[in-house]
């Protein structure tokens, strides 16, 4: 094993165990959850207390690991360094305030100008999906890959939105995808979205726009998984957001078409 190759899993592993760490306070916290507890960052744009909670403990865990590392995170969290951890503590954070359990913890690590390591926890299902460059896709510890559908008639598709896009954008690629015969989905979670396309769950994932931290780590579990995705980091991607596409191969183009995802 070469010393990159034992950085990269020790990195893996530090980063599930913070995420396990930090998924156990978040159930806890979402059990006991008052049911006002939240309030909005922007039009349809969740925030709870326990966010900055969960960043805090996160922020706090990586910097004693890897003190040299820099981080960037959906509340606030921003550390300069050569490695980056990309960290959303509750990515559906919409379902957690309102009660469904359907959200997660998305941590990704990004060294030489692209993501490395990928932990996605959702500690209401126990399950964690987990990747590292070039070491293949887990899932709870087993392998797992995308599905083989190629027929977009058999397919689901999860179309992500926010109000960062026009609605007619975002009406306009569910009617292609829909026209096409996809099956619709909008769960609530892009993190869980990609992570459930590199499961073999769903076969796509398309939103018009996400940030880094609900993506990267979901975008290299995809790859790993044997999908295929966009080139999300062009451009300012990782400060500014970019549009995601992420699908079996077979389904790739078609959704590409719809979209305008390229
Ligand atoms: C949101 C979710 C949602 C996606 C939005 C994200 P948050 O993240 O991932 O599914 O459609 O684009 O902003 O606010 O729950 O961390």
């Amino acid at each position: 094993m070469t010393e990159d190759a034992a950085a990269l899993d020790r990195a893996l592993a530090t980063a599930t165990a913070v995420a396990h760490e930090a998924g156990a306070v978040m159930r806890e916290r979402y059990l006991n959850r008052a049911p006002d507890g939240f309030a909005f960052k922007g039009r349809h744009d969740f925030i709870t207390a326990v966010d900055g909670e969960i960043e805090r403990l996160v922020a706090a865990r990586l910097e004693a690991a890897f003190p040299q590392d820099g981080m960037i995170g959906e509340e606030g969290a921003s550390r300069p360094g050569e490695r980056l951890w990309i960290v959303d503590p509750i990515d559906g954070t919409a379902n957690f305030a309102r009660g469904i359990g359907h959200f997660c913890i998305s941590i990704a690590l990004l060294a030489g100008g692209r993501t490395v390591v990928g932990v996605i926890h959702d500690p209401m299902r126990g399950e964690t999906f987990a990747a590292r460059l070039g070491g293949g896709a887990t899932l709870n510890g087993k392998p797992m890959a995308v599905s083989g559908i190629a027929d977009m008639g058999r397919a689901s598709i999860e179309c992500g939105w926010s109000m960062r896009e026009p609605v007619e954008r975002y009406v306009d690629v569910v009617s292609k995808v829909m026209a096409l015969g996809g099956g619709l989905y909008r769960c609530g979670s892009g993190a869980l979205g990609m992570a459930y396309v590199a499961a073999g769950r769903i076969d796509g994932y398309c939103e018009l726009h996400i940030n880094a931290w609900d993506v990267l780590a979901g975008h290299l579990l995809v790859e790993e998984a044997g999908g295929r995705c966009n080139d999300f980091l062009a451009g300012e991607g990782l400060t500014k957001g970019n549009p995601i596409l992420a699908a079996t191969p077979a389904l790739y183009d078609a959704l590409s078409e719809a979209s305008g995802v390229r």
